[in-house]
């Protein structure tokens, strides 16, 4: 198997780059696919975007296809710009009281933090971190770190089920599991999960679970999903009211949530449109074997970086991300570090303070070659030598 894709991708020649996870490449077919249907749109509008004519048609396509992908209904997902937006939906749709707690981690995505924090502070409500015992090592450990925190205020759990800062692949299952038993609802934020891990939606049985296919399932950018268990589709307020929260004469296989969702005024959903392409692609390439490829180079790479660093890692395999890992740094001011790599290395990477340490978050997708490995460990080695 060829482990290089790189030809297949758009990405500028000569830039090392490593931040997948931030905003990733689609590869040229699906783009194409892509652009093909912003053409289809401007060819015909009207039959395009007129829900009776072609747009419930084309986008249902892509719903069904992503519900047979994570064993779901097509009746419990619908699309969303991103998992942001996905997650915005969510929070505005349940009704917060003074004296509700969020429960969540201490390794959340910044700008969902937001979301939440801006609605807690309107009703008196409030977010809890639970710390994640670090280095995780041990699932019982962070079943508990999270059981320990609920009480009779906690109102929602609301997971990363793979963590923006730290690149962990959070067990949550059991988790989910008691809070519902518990009645609390169960919010996960699944940005980087689609397209990295095996997702089944329905055995994972939370409340809510959004994730990006814009992201390692590599579709064009503004392309998510919300997926919501049954119960909770009449309560779900989509963000944007329009022709489809009341539509007349609803068909059959219609229903209020996906109407609601899918109709949100003049849109151009030619990223949502190029889901399936994206799928397809992947399976043409056999993409488990690729991303299985990529995910031990990443292991390895992490590896050979620990050498030299002697940090500790922030997990042990098993809950690392697949292709992705945040490795601490020595003491270093992240900002200097992230401009070191960019301006004079060429190397496109994220670097943080997460609590105090610098984390280098390295992605290992299929068009990686082992020069870029290699040229981010001797850029490291450069800096802190
Ligand atoms: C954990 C997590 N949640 C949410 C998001 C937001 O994704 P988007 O910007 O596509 O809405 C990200 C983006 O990287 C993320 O890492």
């Amino acid at each position: 198997m060829t482990t290089n894709f790189a030809d297949y991708f758009l990405l500028r020649k000569g830039l090392t780059f490593l931040n997948h996870g931030s905003f990733g490449s689609c590869p040229k077919p699906v783009f194409q696919n892509y652009q093909d249907w912003q053409l289809r749109l401007e060819q015909q509008p009207v039959a395009f975007l007129d829900q009776e004519r072609d747009l419930i048609n084309n986008l249902s396509k892509p719903r069904h296809m992503l519900a047979q992908e994570f064993n779901t209904s097509a009746q419990n997902l619908v699309r969303v710009t991103n998992a942001t937006t996905g997650l915005n939906a969510i929070a505005r749709s349940i009704a917060l009281t003074e004296g509700d707690e969020i429960l969540t981690t201490d390794h959340e995505y910044a700008a969902v933090e937001n979301t939440w924090e801006f609605l807690v502070r309107k009703v008196g409500a409030k977010i809890v971190r639970a710390q994640v015992t670090m280095p995780l090592l041990s699932a019982d450990q962070f079943n508990e770190d999270l059981v320990s925190q609920m009480n009779e205020r906690t109102k929602i759990l609301l997971l990363s089920h793979i963590t923006s800062p730290t690149a962990l692949l959070f067990p949550i299952k059991r988790v989910i599991d008691e809070a519902r038993r518990r009645g609390i609802i169960t919010v996960i934020d699944g940005a980087h999960a689609p397209g990295l891990i095996d997702l089944d939606l329905d055995e994972l049985g939370a409340d809510f679970y959004v994730g990006n296919c814009h992201k390692w399932l590599l579709a064009p950018k503004g392309a998510g999903f919300l997926w919501a268990r049954p119960d909770w589709h009449q309560k779900l307020e989509p963000l944007v009211i329009s022709h489809g929260w009341n539509v007349k004469d609803r068909k059959e296989d219609r229903t209020a949530f996906l109407d609601g969702f899918e109709i949100q005024g003049t849109q151009d959903p030619s990223a949502w449109l190029a889901v399936p392409a994206a799928l397809e692609f992947r399976e043409t390439h056999h993409w488990d074997e690729v991303s299985a490829v990529c995910n031990q180079r990443a292991q390895e790479f992490a590896k050979r970086v620990t050498e030299f660093t002697q940090m500790e890692p922030l997990s042990s395999p098993q809950f690392c991300a697949p292709q992705m890992v945040a490795m601490p740094m020595p003491k270093s001011d992240p900002k200097a570090l992230k401009s070191f790599l960019l301006n004079e290395r060429n190397i496109e990477i994220p670097v943080f303070d997460w609590k105090g340490t610098t984390i280098v978050r390295v992605s290992v997708a299929a068009y990686n070659s082992a020069d870029d490995l290699n040229n981010l460990l001797e850029a490291l080695r450069d800096y802190f030598k």
